[in-house]
């Protein structure tokens, strides 16, 4: 019995944990592999320092009709990320949907206020955004649903804080109290944690990375025997040529590009409004200190094969590929690292003042804070100032359970649709951050990856300004250069399909891509002879002179829309008082009110910490004035407006 999955697997979970003697499931939903890593790491701490049996579980990869079957002596995680506004992540959808559901029956067919779960134990926590209107969404709702349904939460609902920059920290404080009420409700005992690896990694000298096994950067397996095949995905990335690429400007230490990425012959389509996943490869420089730094610099080219112990395990990156090449193009290793992981690689120390520093950064959350945090140290980074000596004794399948892989990053689609249908630009800006009191610089991995491919399809004579070697001529000579991993993710930013509808965009900084695809696709409309109604832009640079990007293309754009595009321009460095776009749309506040009074959808990209909030209590309180409305009402009008559709956000922290 049991319902089973396209390729043969069963989909029912409760045979599967009995098949594999699991006493503890951790299902996940997640969209860029965050609460994925927070499951393993769950299933990890689990089995190690409690005795369960875990194991790991895409919340798409199962049904749910007989969760009223689980036993009362087994417990059930939901590690659960909040996407967008408020909404499930893609693979939690359908469980989502079954769980809420008004009707929803299980097996037993006992109804839902019959309590049909009562036998099931469940521990939850939530990974959402502060600065998002639906803060943890999920957890709150699935957590809501299943106490309804009779099921039994173990500790406390956790939240961690993406947005206060305090996911890790929020996830360690409720482990602390969940732990505890876990090891009372199953009877556990605690015991002392000892490494027992999930995967085993073995070298292989029958093959060298000449062989055609051996994965080199591909992202599939397709793609390794040399024939992708669509459909391109968030699994599957599609091979794109870049066809174009250019500086919008360049001042000392920072870029801004302007790529265009050649979609032909992938099948892939987008829509004005969506966003281009980018597949990044790390920079040379950063592979190079983390393989010194764990003593695999001698072997990096070694042929390595990777397997799960345990049959439920499965394995995170492609296999046989090499030191080298999992460190280049699969293990985020310039993310920030995490306190937890640090104080476990104590054990492993070389010497016995690293190990002791190890475990004080363990134990003191605000000298780790101090010492790693605030210096944004990376993993190797920070390693390397402990000790001389390698960390050669951690195993790479610790690096490869620690580390989380590498993430295709998005961006905001800066072309329209309709007018290059099988060509997306990306407009990012190269970023090189020195935080206040931090001793080094960071880089951000994509960005220059960008700019180094940029460099590397022009010639440039002076590649890599900030000092990163990309190893961009690849493997097999597939990732040449002109060519990036790609996919693309549909968003609901999207302009009102009557092009009479007015427009009002707000977008500083690169807050601008996605209208420089918004006005570009109007401007064809009024080409083509279509009304096209007022389209205003409010975007905020430093100074006219330095970073007012597409500042030709508006006079191009206006030449179609004519009176109906409005650039208004705030530059914030060009006086000693900061101009930004919030205070030039309180300026336009009749406008802004006229215009939304003709039913104009308003959209804010870029910055969602500060700029977005600013903006998004300026409209409140411009609408409260021109309508003579006391303030909470003009919040309420754009609380409104939130939830029909008319004011839509894509932002980022
Ligand atoms: P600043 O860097 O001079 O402070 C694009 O990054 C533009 O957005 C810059 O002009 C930047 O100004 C501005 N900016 C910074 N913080 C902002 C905020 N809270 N609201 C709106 N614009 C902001």
């Amino acid at each position: 019995n049991g319902s089973t999955a396209a390729g043969g697997k069963s989909r029912d979970i409760l045979e599967k944990m009995d098949e594999t003697g699991k006493n503890c499931v951790i299902f996940y939903g997640s969209q860029t592999g965050t609460a994925e890593d927070y499951a393993s790491r769950l299933a990890k701490e689990g089995s190690q320092r409690f005795g369960l049996k875990t194991m790991v579980a895409d919340l798409e990869e199962y049904d749910y009709e007989n969760l009223d079957k689980f036993p009362d002596d087994k417990v059930a995680f939901f590690v659960l990320a909040t996407y967008g506004e408020g909404e499930p992540t893609d693979n939690a959808v359908e469980f989502h949907q079954f769980i809420t559901g008004e009707d929803v029956t299980f097996e037993g067919g006992a109804s839902a206020d019959e309590q049909p779960l009562s036998s099931l134990k469940y521990v939850t926590f939530g990974l959402g955004n502060n600065t998002y209107e639906h803060y943890n969404a999920m957890v709150r709702i699935i957590d809501e649903s299943l106490t309804k349904l009779g099921a039994k939460r173990i500790g406390p609902a956790g939240m961690g804080d993406d947005g206060a920059g305090t996911m890790e920290e929020d996830f360690l404080a409720w482990k602390e109290e969940m732990w505890p009420a876990l090891v009372q409700a199953l009877g556990l005992e605690e015991r002392e944690a000892t490494y027992e690896p999930i995967f085993s990694v073995t070298e292989d000298s029958a093959l060298s990375p000449e062989d055609e096994a051996v994965y080199l950067g591909e992202p599939t397996k397709t793609h390794l025997e040399g024939s992708p095949k669509g459909p391109y995905s968030a699994h599957n990335p599609f091979i794109a040529r870049i066809a174009e690429s250019r500086e919008l400007f360049t001042v000392k230490d920072r870029n801004c590009l302007h790529l265009e990425v050649d979609l032909a012959g992938s099948n892939l389509s987008y829509e004005t409004g969506d966003h281009v996943a980018v597949w990044p490869t790390n920079p040379g420089l950063e592979v190079d200190r983390f393989l010194c730094v764990f003593g695999l610099e001698e072997k990096r080219h070694s042929v390595i094969q990777i397997k799960g112990i345990d049959v439920t395990a499965k394995v995170p990156i492609p296999t046989p590929t090499t030191y080298d090449a999992a460190v280049r193009y699969y293990l985020e290793i310039c993310g920030p690292v995490s306190r937890q992981f640090l104080s476990s690689l104590a054990p492993f120390a070389p010497d016995e003042t690293a190990k002791a520093e190890l475990v004080r950064l363990g134990n003191d959350k605000d000298y780790f804070h101090e010492k790693v945090s605030a210096q944004c140290f990376n993993v190797a980074q920070f390693l390397e100032t402990l000790s001389s000596k390698p960390f050669s004794a951690v195993p790479f399948s610790f690096l490869i359970e620690g580390i989380h892989k590498l993430q295709p990053r998005y961006y905001s689609i800066s072309s329209s649709s309709l007018v290059q249908k099988n060509k997306v630009s990306i407009t990012a800006v190269v970023e090189s951050v020195r935080l206040p009191g931090a001793s080094h610089v960071v880089k951000g991995v994509t960005t220059n990856y960008l700019l180094a491919l940029k460099q590397k399809q022009n010639g440039d004579p002076a590649p890599d300004p900030h000092g990163l070697t990309y190893s961009i001529t690849g493997p097999r000579n597939k990732y040449d250069g002109i060519h990036v991993p790609v996919h693309i993710r549909h968003s609901n930013f999207k302009l009102p399909s009557d092009p009479s509808r007015p427009v009002i965009m707000v977008g500083p900084g690169t807050g601008a891509a996605p209208f420089r695809g918004f006005i570009q696709e109007r401007a064809a409309l009024a080409a083509r002879g279509e009304k096209v109604g007022p389209t205003v832009l409010f975007f905020g640079c430093r100074k006219r002179e330095e970073d007012f990007i597409y500042q030709d293309e508006w006079k191009v754009f206006g030449e179609q829309l004519g009176d109906s595009l409005k650039v208004i321009t705030a530059f914030s460095r060009e006086t000693d008082q900061k101009v930004y776009v919030q205070h030039r749309l309180r300026e336009h506040a009749s406008l802004v009110s006229y215009l939304l009074l003709q039913k104009a959808n308003f959209y804010v990209c870029g910055d969602a910490a500060r700029m977005a909030r600013d903006v998004n209590a300026v409209l409140g309180q411009i609408l409260a004035d021109q309508r003579g409305l006391p303030a909470e009402k003009g919040e309420e009008l754009v609380k409104q407006m939130r939830n029909n559709g008319t004011y839509q956000e894509d932002v980022w922290s």
